[in-house]
């Protein structure tokens, strides 16, 4: 019943995934889906084992009926054959532990080997730890210490961000994994690297005559990066209100959608020589080295009260677990500079916030226009060309392009022409998490991070957030279901651009051409 919707079925070498954290949201909402998931396409073969690992006590059927709770509700596939699903369920066993009980890690292994018999399965072992970063450190020492390092395949831990809190603390928790794991061994998550559309960058810039040409500052004016959102901090507000969004979203999730629009062609299209090339875009990211440059680089706002479609929605100070008297920002616009020889000179506007008024993740490159003292730009006010990188949750491109209307004598026309892929193959494109639990498996790790990227993200971070600390309330507001302070249009405005309007938002006067 393995079915092949998108990719072809490269099966994962025999294995036991751990998942530390079996009884927490992100095992129920993704893990547990996208492993299915991968059983379904038949990128599992019979040959594995999962072993939910948590504190709470559960019984194998309470842990197999939540698994068929999570399945149903937040998996692509639905269960539909009972014979197929008592086997996958049957692959799954739950052990409480308290992890920092050296004896119940004992146990774990006794479990473990007696999984490997039952599935054949050659010793591999892939640790996902769905855990609050604080414990990664004890967990990985005590998992050496309890023995369920010496099987004879290959170990793999795999872990969620947020990687540390600055340089400092990334550091120390990376001298700690390090004492137990090779960097080789460590999966850094961050889902957005495994988005269909940020791995489709690569594609679209190196597989395409027009693109890679002009992919440089003598035809590129700007390009800018949206990360929005519509929540606010929902049931996170502890953790959010410690972090804030350049922590939560800028260090990782927009520093790499950066590195892979703005980096060299690499040797090879391996996972080395790709996480080469990231890591020198940021270290060309040009660093803010004063409060004053960051001031003029950088906006911060916070959602005061506001209201989207008719909905009162409260300000993030009034959020359940948020300091009253908070200065943590929701917001963040920066104007980013790579001083390198592609991209001297052209700005990198980058924004992402929560309580925007539509949800969505766009890459927009925007090209020079053309000379307007020539002919056609005499007589027309002509619109420059856009490619836009639809990530999420609509997934596709269009170029923006100018024609002349037809059957009108002189007049231009934009024109869009959309190749929406999600339209085509909808809820079927698989998840961020399928390919990045199916590639840990595969001992690919080109879609995760690299210490030195990690390091590199955070230094760059650092020197912006020491800046805010000097001065904490000196941030904006902005109402909940706005596009954020208007501070961040006058960073574009400044440079006589403005930031184009995202999905769902389309000018009146642009004609569209969809496929999809
Ligand atoms: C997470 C952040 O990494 O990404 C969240 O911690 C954010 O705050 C989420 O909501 C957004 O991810 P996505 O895939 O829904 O755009």
């Amino acid at each position: 019943m393995a079915e092949n919707i998108t990719q072809e079925a490269v099966q994962t070498p025999g294995a036991v995934f751990f998942i530390f954290g079996a009884t927490g949201d992100l095992a129920r909402r993704k893990l547990f889906p996208a492993i299915y998931s991968l059983y379904r396409e038949g990128k599992l073969a019979e040959d594995f084992a999962v072993i939910g690992v948590a504190r709470r006590p559960r019984s194998e059927e309470e842990f197999r009926e939540d698994l068929y709770r999570s399945i149903n509700e937040f998996c692509r596939y639905k269960i539909e054959d009972t014979d197929h699903w008592n086997r996958f369920a049957g692959h799954f066993s739950y052990k409480s532990l308290d992890i920092n009980d050296i004896d119940g890690y004992c146990e774990l292994r006794e479990l473990t080997e007696s999984v490997e018999a039952r599935f054949s399965i050659p010793g591999n072992r892939l640790f996902y730890l769905a855990l609050a970063p604080e414990l990664f450190g004890s967990v990985s020492f005590n998992l050496q210490k309890g023995g369920m390092l010496s099987s004879e395949g290959w170990h793999r831990l795999v872990i969620e961000k947020p990687f540390g809190y600055d340089l400092q603390s990334a550091h120390k928790l990376n001298e700690e994994l390090s004492q137990v794991f090779k960097e080789e061994e460590i999966y850094r998550i961050d889902h957005y690297l495994g988005k269909e559309m940020v791995q489709n960058i690569e594609v679209i810039r190196f597989a395409n005559a027009f693109f890679e040409p002009l992919w440089n500052n003598k035809h590129i004016a700007n390009i800018q990066i949206t990360l929005s959102e519509t929540v606010g901090v929902e049931e996170r507000g502890g953790y959010y209100d410690h972090a804030g969004a350049l922590r939560d979203m800028g260090q990782n999730h927009m520093l790499q959608m950066l590195t892979m629009i703005a980096m060299e062609p690499p040797s090879r299209l391996v996972a080395e020589d790709i996480r080469d090339e990231k890591v020198k875009v940021l270290r060309s990211l040009r660093s803010y080295a004063s409060e004053e440059e960051v001031q003029a680089h950088v906006v911060r706002g916070q959602y005061a009260a506001g209201e989207s479609n008719g909905k009162e929605l409260p300000g993030y100070r009034e959020e359940d677990k948020v300091d009253s008297g908070s200065n943590t920002e929701t917001y963040f616009a920066a104007k980013v500079f790579v001083d390198n020889f592609r991209w001297a000179g052209v700005p990198f506007y980058i924004r992402t916030g929560k309580r925007l008024p539509v949800k969505t993740t766009e890459v927009v490159v925007e090209f020079k226009q053309m000379p307007t003292n020539v002919y056609l730009g005499q007589k027309h006010t002509l619109e420059p060309n856009l490619l836009v990188i639809r990530v999420n949750p609509m997934e596709g491109i269009y170029i923006k392009i100018n024609a002349k209307k037809p059957g009108s004598e002189s007049k231009i026309e934009p024109l869009a022409m959309e190749f929406c892929q999600s339209c085509l193959i909808g809820i079927n494109s698989p998840e961020a998490y399928e390919r990045l639990i199916h590639d840990a498996a595969q001992g690919d790790s080109t879609y995760f991070t690299r210490w030195d990227e990690v390091a590199t993200a955070w230094a760059f971070v650092d020197r912006i957030a020491s800046a805010w600390a000097q001065k904490p309330s000196d941030i904006l507001t902005y109402p909940a279901g706005s596009w954020g302070p208007t501070a961040a249009d006058d960073l574009l405005a400044q440079d006589g651009f403005h930031w184009w309007p995202v999905n769902g938002q389309e000018e009146d006067n642009v004609i569209w051409i969809r496929q999809g």
